[in-house]
């Protein structure tokens, strides 16, 4: 297994350039499954999660091939993907793909908006919490879909006729529930009411993608979207967002480290919270023409509390990045979690440095201190494990993240985009 090794103590300067957003690339890969006709996706990041979807997705059918040079000017620039549907030849998504990447349980609004049926497996749990997928159910079940658990799979029959619009409400905004009933509501019959609906940029960017391939969708961007059913869909080719998290993550290193750099692409109405946040602690962040600027002086950073929230709100996906940014902040900050029931897992592993965190229940205490040392340290999920590469790149000497598969799912070509900017940072192949 791969792990990578980082010492400490290098400023980060230059330009980082933000690749396409996983959690967009995700949901709108699986909205080909809509249309029988070609859909382009440019800038789609080359991820563990990406690759693991194409198979999924070739398992239902789905042609994707790679667009020769894509038009793409920039070489650091995502892939320009085609995906072809002309026919769904299996209704089935199997446990032994969609346990390996939860969102794929996604593609059962699609399948069941445009073949009537589907049998996809539960995604199970995983390390941040038990994820369950009850808002799914209820959504579909009021789209006319009867739904029956067999066998850990979640098998889908709608009427003969096809789904049938509705007025859903979502007892607290989920990204993937929005997602998947947004997608089924496409095709359904008259008109869909999606209220308390997740807002972040990523479904933004799919609702503008289901437009173009011809869906009727009003309230883009607001809690309420309102959908009338269209009988098909056609092709069409759009951008994936820049990666808000990856932009934010690469903030908080440069504000750890000290430095002056360039966020290529980022787009600040994405992660406005969290850039707040960062000023508030005394980082420096100035948008420009072609991204966003963070310069600090490496410095002792100001401690701010922190709560988390859906978007527009301070995103769940930053909270372990920024607790390892106050652990050596000049004081005491407190971070509550309120999205997963199980995000703390970093706080033993940032321990490990040397780090002075408290963690009660959904709230972690963390109490800065001058220095961390360098240690052997495990990732424990995707965004966790980018935590403990940031607390490397400025504890004193050597440290070691184990099970980087974690970060792979997420953060592309992550050594390079460091090491371009200072950081003495090594992938290590065993
Ligand atoms: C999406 O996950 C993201 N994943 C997550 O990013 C992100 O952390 C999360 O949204 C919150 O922003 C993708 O976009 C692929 P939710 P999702 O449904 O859709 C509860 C990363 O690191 N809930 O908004 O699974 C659920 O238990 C990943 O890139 C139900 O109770 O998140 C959780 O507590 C991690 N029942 C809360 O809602 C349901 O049916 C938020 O979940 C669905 C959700």
């Amino acid at each position: 297994m791969d792990s990578i090794s980082v010492t400490g103590g290098n400023q980060l300067n230059g330009v980082i350039p933000i690749s396409g957003a996983k959690n967009a690339a995700l949901p709108l890969m699986i909205a080909s499954l809509l249309t029988a006709e070609e859909l382009i996706l440019r800038n789609v990041p080359d991820l563990a999660d990406v690759r693991q979807l194409k198979k999924i997705l070739n398992n239902h059918g789905v042609k994707i091939e790679e667009v020769a040079g894509g038009g793409k000017s920039d070489p650091l620039a995502g892939a320009t993907l085609s995906f072809n549907t002309p026919k769904i030849t299996d209704t089935c998504a199997p446990y032994d793909l969609v346990s390996t990447m939860r969102a794929s349980f996604w593609v059962i609004g699609p399948l069941l908006a445009r073949e009537h049926e589907a049998r996809v497996s539960l995604p199970g749990g995983c390390a941040i919490g038990s994820r369950p997928v009850d808002y799914f159910i209820h959504g579909l079940e009021a789209l006319g879909a009867h739904i029956e658990i067999d066998e850990g799979y979640v098998v889908a029959k709608a009427p003969k006729g096809g789904l049938i619009g509705a007025m859903i409400r979502l007892p607290t905004p989920s990204v993937g529930a929005t997602h998947t009933i947004l997608m089924a509501a496409t095709l359904a019959k008259g008109t869909t009411t999606i209220l308390n609906a997740a807002m972040e940029p990523e479904i933004t960017n799919v609702a503008e993608c289901l437009v173009a391939m011809g869906a009727k969708i009003t309230g883009i961007g607001t809690r309420t979207l309102i959908i009338d059913g269209v009988a098909s869909l056609h092709g069409a080719s759009i951008d994936v967002v820049p990666d808000r998290i990856e932009a934010g993550t690469f903030a908080m290193a440069v504000a750890m480290t000290g430095g002056d750099v360039l966020l290529k692409g980022a787009q600040r109405q994405h992660l406005q919270a969290a850039l707040d946040i960062l000023q508030a602690n005394g980082v420096k962040i100035t948008e420009e023409a072609d991204g966003i600027r963070v310069q600090a002086s490496g410095d002792r950073l100001r401690a701010v509390d922190v709560e988390i929230d859906t978007f527009p709100g301070f995103p769940t996906d930053l909270q372990a990045q920024y607790m390892t940014l106050m652990t050596r902040a000049d004081g005491i900050a407190k971070i509550k979690e309120t999205i997963f029931e199980n995000r703390f897992m970093h706080v033993a592993e940032l321990a490990r440095f040397g780090a002075k965190i408290d963690s009660e229940g959904q709230v972690a205490t963390v109490t800065g201190i001058e220095k961390l040392k360098g240690a052997q340290v495990m990732a424990t999920d995707l965004r966790a494990s980018v935590s403990l590469v940031i607390a490397g790149l400025v504890a004193e000497g050597e440290t070691n993240v184990s099970r980087i598969y974690h970060l792979d799912r997420g953060f592309e070509r992550l050594e390079e985009k460091l090491g371009a900017c200072g950081a003495n940072i090594q992938r290590i192949t065993k």
